[in-house]
């Protein structure tokens, strides 16, 4: 067990000590697609909610280690912290700018925060979930006492904004989202119950292909498709419609508290329907799950720590609340936190 005392340490709880976000400057709005491809807003709005996305521009310095690397620096602004403070930092992305170096190590670079370790976790848009379970055990069993943790991804550098790739061109954004972990004396503070799972068949639902070899079974390979997300958005929808309710209930269980004790949901913004089914669900009150998909489409990683950030700006998540905090996406991957903050 990970909890600080098999070594002879003294127990240590973890905290959020700060939050930060950045988005790209560009607005691509639905008007904006509909000069691009057959949509329309009305079509866009009732499938998905999503009125505009914010977009990268590389040519103005914009990626995703960019990004990464404002957020982070807002959320150790936000906790009162300097780079060098953190132990370690830890990117969630499926979109480096590079398979080598990790997008953590061009965040450590941007934002000078000295010899820390640095690596990236891709599970989609379930990474940064993932990340807060790993980085809050990393803490809670004394390893470290300050980690950084980012969900960044761009996206718009997969997407075909023609007619070919309008069911899935219309849904992403780009967007970081950051939380500074900290270890503290009190105990009480941290993951009451988490879950992450996958389902390796299931890969086929959401991929990047880049060669013949990398397209399943039954799908005809086509260069116009490399280096565009390919998404099969009806089987998504149908699996997370199923998962997110399952993978609510089962960490409600593990921490033995009821839908209504949980103060906040901060869930991955995948399609306003999906949320509004599960809000409805388990009868929660609408201001308890928080969406903001109209404004920034999903922004796979970065969509739960974006939320998180516009939260506790507006004072709507405070010290001592319960928030859970829940992901699906590609892999198949899903995954939960449920914090005491
Ligand atoms: N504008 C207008 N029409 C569109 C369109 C667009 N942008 N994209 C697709 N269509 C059309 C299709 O061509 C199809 O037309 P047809 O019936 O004449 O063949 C029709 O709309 C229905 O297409 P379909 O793909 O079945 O739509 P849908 O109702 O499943 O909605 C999604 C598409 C992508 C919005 C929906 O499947 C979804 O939200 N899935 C989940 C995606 C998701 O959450 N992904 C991220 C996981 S983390």
């Amino acid at each position: 067990m990970s909890n600080g005392t098999s070594s002879g340490r003294r127990p240590v709880g973890v905290r959020i000590a700060g939050t930060g976000s950045a988005l790209p400057a560009r607005s691509l709005t639905n008007t904006d697609l509909e000069r691009l491809m057959e949509t329309s807003d009305e079509w866009i709005v009732q499938r998905t909610g999503i009125r505009s996305r914010r977009i990268i521009d590389r040519s103005k310095g914009e990626s995703t280690s960019q990004l990464a690397g404002e957020a982070l620096k807002a959320a150790l602004a936000d906790a009162h912290l300097s780079p060098t403070d953190l132990d370690l930092v830890i990117v969630a992305t499926m979109t480096a700018e590079m398979s080598c170096p990790a997008s953590a190590s061009l965040v450590v670079n941007h934002i000078g925060a000295g010899q820390c370790g640095a690596f990236d976790l891709t599970a989609a848009c379930s990474g940064f979930v993932y990340g807060l379970n790993i980085a809050h055990d990393l803490i809670r069993g004394g390893a470290y006492r300050t980690v950084g943790l980012v969900g960044a991804d761009t996206l718009s550098n997969l997407m075909d904004y023609s007619n070919a790739g309008r069911s899935t061109a219309i849904i992403f954004g780009d967007a970081a989202g950051a939380v500074v972990l900290k270890a503290t004396d009190d105990t009480s503070k941290g993951v009451i119950a988490q879950a992450m799972h996958s389902d390796g068949p299931g890969w086929k639902e959401i991929y990047v292909p880049r060669c013949v070899q990398d397209f399943p079974e039954g799908v005809a390979p086509d260069e116009s498709k490399y280096e565009h997300v390919q998404m099969n958005g009806a089987s998504v929808f149908k699996f997370a419609v199923g998962t997110f309710p399952k993978l609510i209930e089962e960490t409600l269980a593990k921490a033995n508290v009821k839908p209504s004790d949980v103060d906040m949901y901060v869930c991955h913004q995948s399609n306003q329907r999906i949320l509004t089914a599960a809000r409805e669900r388990f009868g929660l009150a609408e201001d308890k799950l928080y969406i903001n998909i109209d404004r920034y489409g999903n922004t796979v990683a970065a969509s739960v720590p974006l939320c998180f950030d516009e939260l506790k700006k507006s004072g709507r998540i405070r010290e001592g609340a319960k928030v859970m905090f829940v992901a699906f996406g590609g892999g198949l991957t899903w995954g939960s936190s449920l914090w005491q903050l």
